[in-house]
């Protein structure tokens, strides 16, 4: 397994930490990084760090945390998928350095931490995560939940994948295959993966499958965030192969379902297939 790979695979949320605060290294380290995190749609994610004890913040999904994140965009379309693409790639990064995250959009009082966040006028805050080391033993609350919705499997490529039209399977080569892995595996609110890509004309278009009750206007739509991790796994997986990628937004008029919307295209080099 090579390193995005493995960062990739061996990721989780994480839910119950040690309780330590992050070394100077790291909470150095994730100051800097967290200035500015780009993504392909060009819409700035701020993010700002607050100390738990300090704004009185919790979630009853956590233990022992000791530091958050949040993630503010301005409202406007796309921010959803922006937001979770820039996101993600803090979360892939924490990961590399061993500090844990899980993507909190529902369990928090949300006021408490919008305030905290200093959310401005016309700015969402879809998400926000602790930031910390994973305590050695999980809380019982966290393995009861992990086991509510099945967060250690995914929906098998064949229902996700496509080739030419909408749900027939995609047979990738081994390049694009462990790049669709990297897909497969990347996190999603209630593990609902509600990603799909269908290759055609060169181009990978991802799609949104939706599911009844994940958009709010103090949200956006949780369900286009998760696209925006998906994509984030595609083009960073596409990169680390030396591949470059192009993101348009160009709706190829396939047919899809009615609970399915278009996102984007990514167009990939002719090897990868
Ligand atoms: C947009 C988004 C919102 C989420 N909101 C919550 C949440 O409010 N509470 C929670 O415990 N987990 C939340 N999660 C974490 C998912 O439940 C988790 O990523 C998924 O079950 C897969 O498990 P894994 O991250 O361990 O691979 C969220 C994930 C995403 C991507």
């Amino acid at each position: 397994m090579d390193t995005l790979t493995n960062i990739i695979k061996s990721r989780k949320s994480v839910r119950t930490y040690d309780g330590n605060a992050l070394s100077e290294a790291h909470r150095k380290d994730i100051e800097e990084y967290i200035k500015d995190i780009p993504n392909p749609f060009d819409i700035p994610v701020r993010f700002v760090l607050m100390d738990a004890e300090e704004y009185g913040l919790s979630s009853p999904v956590l233990s022992a945390e000791c530091l958050y994140v949040a993630g503010m965009v301005a409202k406007k379309p796309y921010a959803d998928v922006a937001f979770g693409y820039s996101f993600e790639k803090l979360v892939l990064h924490a990961w590399s350095l061993g500090i844990g995250t899980v993507w909190i959009g529902g369990t928090m009082k949300r006021e408490a931490f919008e305030n905290a966040a200093g959310l401005k006028a016309g700015e969402m805050m879809p998400c926000v995560s602790p930031l910390g080391y994973p305590a050695t033993k999980k809380s019982i609350k966290e393995t009861m939940m992990r086991k509510g919705i099945s967060t250690d499997s995914r929906i098998s490529p064949d229902k996700l994948f496509f080739e030419e039209k909408w749900e027939q399977p995609l047979n990738p080569d081994d390049n694009m295959s462990e790049i669709l892995d990297m897909v497969r595996w990347a996190p999603s609110a209630v593990n609902k993966q509600p990603w799909r890509i269908v290759h055609k004309d060169g181009a990978y278009h991802f799609y949104e499958k939706k599911d009844k009750g994940y958009t709010s206007d103090l949200t956006g739509d949780l369900q286009k965030i998760d696209v925006g991790i998906a994509l984030c796994h595609f083009i960073l997986g596409l990169e680390h192969k030396g591949k470059k990628a192009d993101l348009k937004i160009e709706d190829p008029g396939i047919k899809i379902p009615a609970d399915a919307e278009y996102i984007a295209s990514v167009t990939v080099p002719e090897c990868c297939k």
